[in-house]
């Protein structure tokens, strides 16, 4: 079954999402704590782990392997549901080969806009690939292009790195993830809200309440 993570670090957002019963994760990056007006990455991604006890990701600021080893160890004893975000760079990925061998090391590869970045992210150990589709598009290139292609990838060499399709910016997205084969697909809580409401379920449905007050009022 594909997952659905939420895209946010707002609190109210991800409440809300997860009382729908649909939401196995959240993605959190530094854009996100600072739209969610916090500094405080540790206590706000436990303050979403009491919220949805699925998968929680959380990203380090470091650009070089040691600091992101260094924030990595710190994050991951946070709580067994975070994973270390780290951005695909050569030195993200040699911090992914050493965090993937520690036995809490959850990684969720980052900053993905290529098959081929993907491809080294799951040889390095990353758990998650997380391609950005909606930045690709922006840039006039073909996002949901790299996701079928890095599907395509690890199913014929048998990876166990998850396709995480991000960066998603409508619900169209969301449909072509799925069909693209995605594991997971994390979108803004907006995104979600649109997958839900049709205007055709709103007029269906007054016309149901519609007609059910007229028969019952003979
Ligand atoms: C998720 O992990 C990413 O950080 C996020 O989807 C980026 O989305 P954006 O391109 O809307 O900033």
């Amino acid at each position: 079954m594909a997952k659905i993570f939420v895209d946010t670090a707002k609190i109210e957002e991800i409440e809300e999402a997860a009382a729908w019963g649909i939401v196995d994760g959240v993605t959190t990056n530094p854009t996100l704590m600072f739209r969610a007006g916090t500094a405080n990455r540790k206590q706000r991604t436990l303050e979403i782990v009491e919220v949805v006890r699925g998968s929680v990701s959380a990203e380090v600021i470091s650009t070089e392997a040691e600091g992101m080893i260094e924030e990595a160890k710190e994050i991951l004893s946070w709580s067994e549901h975070v994973y270390v975000k780290i951005p695909t760079t050569d030195e993200g990925l040699k911090a992914m080969h050493v965090i993937s061998q520690w036995p809490n090391g959850r990684i969720n590869a980052t900053l993905i806009f290529s098959a081929n970045q993907a491809f080294l992210a799951a040889k390095a150990g990353a758990d998650y690939a997380s391609i950005f589709v909606g930045r690709l598009d922006d840039a006039g290139l073909d996002g949901m292009a790299v996701v079928r292609q890095t599907r395509r990838i690890f199913d014929t060499y048998g990876l166990g790195c998850q396709v995480l399709a991000a960066s998603i910016r409508h619900p169209r997205h969301v449909l072509e993830a799925l069909l693209a084969g995605a594991d997971i697909i994390t979108m803004p809580f907006p995104v979600l809200k649109k997958m839900v409401g049709s205007p055709f379920t709103d007029i269906g449905l007054q016309k149901f309440l519609a007609d059910w007050h007229k028969i019952a009022a003979q």
